[in-house]
């Protein structure tokens, strides 16, 4: 157990910036979405409830739905009972309800924007100063370019005085051609600089946790590279199914939905180099070079690194659950995978030869995210007759957050027994409070102009330029995923992957 070092202050605030952010309007295009009653609703009204709203701040939902102001007040107070991380409270959530209203009409609609306006500038009236802007686009894809290109129509893009900026959901196109049209257009009304493109692993407390530990400590970089470390395995494993999204799931597959963003991400955060500074070009610039570098897969040799499952019937928790092909709206003929374990290569001076294993699977026996760094073993054993365990660094992202060191120790008696033991950080103990939400602090950042942890064009880009080869080898061939009972850790073959030696951590 390692004891963190005592404050007088919180050591949570410390590294938090107290102010608010600056005065904004905040329009999320998608309002009435799952993932705005889910995740963004709740995420305000927590910041509400810790002071972490603008003083003065506006919300407006823009959806089709045929609501008036007070209607979608409603909806938005419902979300908030039913997913808020708090338990609610009254005050808190009528003074947040009172800061907003609705703008009914459809995204590709000239009214819908035309009555945004005259509620925009009403906002600012009110205010007495022109407010930041911050459009959120949480539609369906197909819709981002347009609304961007709507919104530099009415002059909604830019203005004098006050920043506007979009912050862009996930998917960014599902191939680097698709994000390269969609970068163009988006570019074409909105300077870089006013683009977020949401990543939401990215706001997690121990994904940023990562680059503290390796760059704020001198234990870990002198052993950060191909000579020490023998391989790095990302997994996220997630014990839901489709959650009602089929529509979307079935057309993006694990490898899209999961792997281009959220793993690909995780991999940078371990591979980067230190970037000179802690500023959002900085850092992207050196998680561009790592994708870079990462050595494109050959499609005719796609079995020697990637494996693609798919869940049949299987108990999950307890509960038996269906397979993927007879879950609702799926179509019977398709080959979408709900697995992935693929095999990657940094080809970097500090990288060369060291596996990156990457797994993720839908209806796994458990939600599991965690990045395992497996050093070399002792170049000599001495200890006759025991078997000596390389060491392992394994960051915990969820649901435990931790970080733990596996050792060998000696076995108290006579003899000289080894065994692995455990040095744990754990978050919970160290800081005695919760972490936030991700988007939390996503929106947080937005509505301040820190640009850091979101995606940047070239970045997307090269995601994508390392997924094509696999979508392309998967498209051509006319196999189905392999398949693995619902409640398991994935597919047998997904063992055909690792090089010799190498093993999977169990789930
Ligand atoms: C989303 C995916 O981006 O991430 C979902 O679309 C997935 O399919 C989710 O379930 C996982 O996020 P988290 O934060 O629960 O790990």
């Amino acid at each position: 157990m390692i004891h963190d070092v005592q404050h007088d202050e919180n050591p949570l605030g410390a590294g938090l910036d107290q102010l608010p952010p600056p005065s904004s309007v905040l329009v999320i295009f998608g309002g009435t979405g799952n993932l705005s009653k889910r995740k963004l609703l709740p995420a305000l009204y927590n910041l509400a409830h810790d002071g972490a709203l603008p003083e003065r701040f506006g919300l407006v939902g823009v959806a089709m739905d045929d609501l008036d102001d007070e209607g979608y007040r409603t909806l938005v107070g419902e979300a908030i009972q039913k997913y808020s991380r708090r338990p609610c409270d009254p005050l808190v959530l009528e003074t947040f309800l009172s800061t907003i209203s609705f703008v009914s009409g459809g995204f590709e609609e000239e009214d819908a924007y035309q009555a945004l306006e005259p509620r925009l500038a009403a906002l600012d009236d009110r205010a007495g100063q022109a407010l930041n802007r911050v459009f959120y686009l949480s539609t369906a894809p197909r819709f981002f370019g347009t609304i961007i290109e709507q919104l530099g129509a009415h002059g909604l893009s830019d203005r004098s005085g006050a920043d506007t900026r979009v912050i862009i959901e996930k998917p960014f196109g599902t191939t680097k051609q698709e994000a390269l049209a969609l970068n163009a257009r988006v570019l074409n009304v909105l300077r870089e600089e006013q683009v977020y493109r949401i990543d939401h692993y990215l706001g997690k407390e121990t994904v940023q946790n990562l680059l503290a530990l390796r760059f704020a400590n001198g234990l870990f970089e002198p052993i950060w590279n191909r000579n020490h470390i023998q391989s790095v395995q990302i997994t996220a494993g997630e014990s839901v199914g489709l959650e009602g999204r089929a529509g979307y799931y079935d057309t993006s597959g694990a490898l899209r939905d999961l792997v281009q963003n959220h793993l690909l991400q995780l991999l940078c955060n371990l591979a980067m180099e230190p970037p000179t500074t802690f500023t959002a070009d900085d850092i992207r610039t050196e998680k561009v070079k790592v994708l870079r570098a990462i050595t494109p897969i050959d499609p005719d040799r796609i079995e020697e690194v990637a494996v693609r499952g798919r869940y049949g019937p299987g108990t999950v928790g307890g509960e038996d659950v269906l397979g993927y092909l007879e879950e609702p709206d799926v179509p019977e003929t398709s080959t979408t995978e709900t697995f992935v374990a693929l095999r990657l290569e940094v080809d970097t001076w500090r990288w060369a030869g060291v596996p990156f294993y990457i797994r993720t699977g839908k209806r796994i026996s458990r939600k599991l995210t965690e990045i395992a760094v497996t050093l070399r073993p002792v170049p000599h054993n001495a200890f006759d007759g025991t078997t000596v365990e390389p060491n392992q660094i394994v960051f915990s992202i969820q649901p435990d957050e931790h970080v733990s060191i596996k050792l060998a120790a000696k076995v108290p008696g006579s003899g000289m027994n080894l065994r692995p033991v455990t040095m744990d950080f754990s978050y919970g103990t160290a800081f005695l409070s919760a972490s936030p939400e991700a988007y939390e602090r996503l929106v947080t950042d937005a509505l301040r102009g820190d640009a850091t942890l979101f995606t940047r064009a070239d970045e997307v880009e090269a995601q994508w330029a390392v997924m094509d080869p696999i979508l392309t080898a998967w498209t051509r061939s006319s196999a189905s995923p392999d398949d693995y009972p619902a409640g398991t850790s994935g597919p047998k073959s997904a063992r055909r992957i690792l090089l010799p030696g190498d093993r999977w951590r169990a789930i």
